[in-house]
């Protein structure tokens, strides 16, 4: 399925509900990893918009990205069990690993909640982590 045809998709499941521009926008985002002009122009044209338009909410918007990340992702849980077993006294450490490298991400639970800290890099879980190991870990990524 072209990228154009799967965009087609994402807007035909949210057209006809009340401000369907904001749901594209997110699942186009969480799908390409980001909105960019192409996809914009496809959205425009698909709910008679101006790109214009459709630009101006995707660049109001923090949350939203005009070109995908390349970055490595490492993403560390900060749920409450994880957080109960120390994951925030890592973060230092792991902010200064990373540093613009990599990409931290905050996930809440990885489902190994008894054995955390956890995080994950891809479909790899990573549990039991101290700072020695978290840090080798992104310094890694
Ligand atoms: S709370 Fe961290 S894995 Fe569940």
């Amino acid at each position: 399925m072209s990228k154009e045809q799967r965009l087609g998709e994402i807007i035909a499941e949210h057209h006809g509900r009340e401000g369907p521009l904001m749901p594209i926008l997110h699942d186009v985002q969480a799908e390409f990893g980001c909105v960019d002009a192409e996809s914009e122009a496809i959205i425009a044209k698909g709910l008679n918009l101006s790109r214009a338009d459709v630009h101006g909410v995707v660049s109001f918007y923090h949350d939203f990205h005009t070109a995908a990340d390349q970055r490595p992702e490492v993403q560390i849980c900060r749920a409450e069990a994880c957080k109960a077993r120390g994951v925030e006294a890592l973060m230092t450490d792991a902010e200064a690993a990373a540093g613009e490298r990599v990409k931290l991400s905050t996930v809440y639970c990885l489902g190994l909640c008894s054995v955390g800290p956890n995080a994950r890099i891809g479909d790899d879980l990573h549990a039991r982590l101290d700072s020695t190991r978290l840090t080798k870990l992104i310094e890694s990524a």
